[in-house]
């Protein structure tokens, strides 16, 4: 079934929610068939396959490229787009065309804008729009340039009641769910208790209402994998495997098997070549 703002907002203290990153289709109708509630477009990105050190080259065209992408894997998770670096400190007119764009031209269901209290007020008047926003506290990769590095958040108490004010300010603004990254279990824990909306948590231990990871950590795809993360999967040695048995076979001539070997006629190959392209295009490749 179809998951929505409304639906996901139900969640709160029930079944735990589970979100998955996802930049092109594939990943996503993936995620979406493993069951995954929502797909985050993340600005991860960055870090992830676009080869960059961290989230703040990413511009607003490749969150659109990509989110693109994902839409069109037309899936029952809900799709929820990072808003890049900066762009939630422009002027709010700036700011709505940028998560209008995310939303009309890309397929968003949803946005993520990173920041507390302090983004309230233009958060507020993107839900009167009619955008739906998913708040992001804790540590905030964007601001990494400024931080210095990453560290966790939400270890003393006055970290914890600043988390709590920022989680009930964007709680009040309208968000449907806020992001708690690498913060501290009791402050997650306080967050959590003091919030009516969904916590997703990463790296925050497991006391928020769901959990999101970066695709590319759960399958062993990420060149440097953080500590809390579980490696679900190698896929990095299945792929090595893959292509170094492929680059072996063609140097050694193994592959391609010549068709007059495999017993296939010359007509034969040619009626393939000429299927009509939609049925090319829905079907398994041709060999
Ligand atoms: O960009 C991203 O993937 C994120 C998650 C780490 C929450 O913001």
């Amino acid at each position: 079934m179809k998951k929505t703002v409304r639906s996901i907002s139900k969640m709160k203290g029930g079944e735990k929610i589970a979100m998955i990153t996802a930049y092109d289709a594939i990943f996503a109708r993936l995620a979406d068939e493993a069951g995954a509630d929502m797909i985050l477009v993340g600005d991860s990105l960055g870090n992830t396959f676009l080869g960059f050190d961290s989230t703040v080259p990413v511009s607003l065209e490749m969150m659109l490229h990509h989110t693109a992408a994902v839409a069109r894997a037309k899936t029952d998770a809900l799709v929820v787009a990072d808003v890049p670096f900066g762009c939630a400190h422009f002027e709010f007119g700036r700011l709505l065309d940028d998560c209008r764009a995310l939303c009309q031209k890309a397929g968003a269901e949803a946005v993520k804008i990173e920041g507390g209290a302090k983004m309230a007020d233009k958060i507020r008047r993107l839900c009167d729009a009619g955008i739906a926003v998913m708040g992001h506290i804790g540590l905030q990769p964007q601001q990494v340039l400024k931080l210095g590095g990453y560290r966790k958040f939400g270890k003393t108490r006055e970290e914890i009641d600043e988390l709590v004010a920022d989680a009930k300010a964007l709680e009040n603004a309208g968000v449907f769910s806020i992001v708690l990254e690498m913060c501290d279990e009791a402050a997650t824990e306080a967050v959590t208790e003091a919030v009516g909306v969904p916590t997703i948590g990463i790296g925050s231990g497991p006391k928020s209402d769901g959990q999101v990871l970066v695709c590319t950590d759960i399958l062993g795809l990420s060149k440097y994998t953080p500590p809390f993360v579980k490696k679900y999967a190698d896929i990095s040695g299945e792929i090595l495997k893959a292509y170094s048995q492929y680059v072996g076979e063609v140097r050694g001539g193994a592959f391609p098997v010549s068709s007059q070997k495999k017993g296939e006629t010359a007509t034969k190959s040619t009626k393939s070549a000429i299927r009509p392209f939609t049925e090319r295009a829905c079907s398994p490749r041709a060999t």
